[in-house]
């Protein structure tokens, strides 16, 4: 009987493990401290608003975003795999603890939509 180690049986196991952590990995959930963020954003609402309405036409509204993609963002800005002259010097000192307190508190201001008629 042949038992040589077959690799090509192992391709879709290896396929979907790879697959899997993919996914997954980027979206691991995000458990920030919102009253430490609100305290962080001090150093956003020039921009932002501390309530995360924007007030530069070309910053975008932050609230009720959903706390994985702000995180997501803010380690793109601060990696520079996200390029913007201005989030790429403020994100570069965050620690991954602020970039979660920040994604909380932003995340966790509600927000009401209506739909115009
Ligand atoms: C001087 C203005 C300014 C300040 C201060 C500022 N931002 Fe920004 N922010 C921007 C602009 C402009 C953009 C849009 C950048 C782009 O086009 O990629 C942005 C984008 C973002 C985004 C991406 C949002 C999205 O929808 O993809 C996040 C998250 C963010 N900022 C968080 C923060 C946080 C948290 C702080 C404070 C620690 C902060 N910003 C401070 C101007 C600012």
């Amino acid at each position: 009987m042949n038992r040589t180690f077959d690799f090509r049986l192992y391709r879709p196991l290896l396929l979907i493990t790879g697959l899997v952590l993919v996914v997954a990995l980027p979206t691991a959930a995000v458990v920030g401290d919102a009253a430490a963020g609100k305290t962080k954003a001090k150093a956003c609402v020039t921009c932002h608003g501390l309530d995360g309405i924007s007030r530069m036409p070309d910053a975008p509204n932050l609230s009720g975003q959903i706390p994985e993609y702000l995180a997501l963002q803010l380690r793109a800005y601060k990696s520079g795999e996200r390029r913007h002259p201005v989030m790429n010097v403020i994100a570069k000192p965050l620690s991954d603890e602020d970039i979660d307190d920040l994604a909380t508190w932003y995340s966790e201001i509600e927000v009401t939509v209506t739909p115009p008629q």
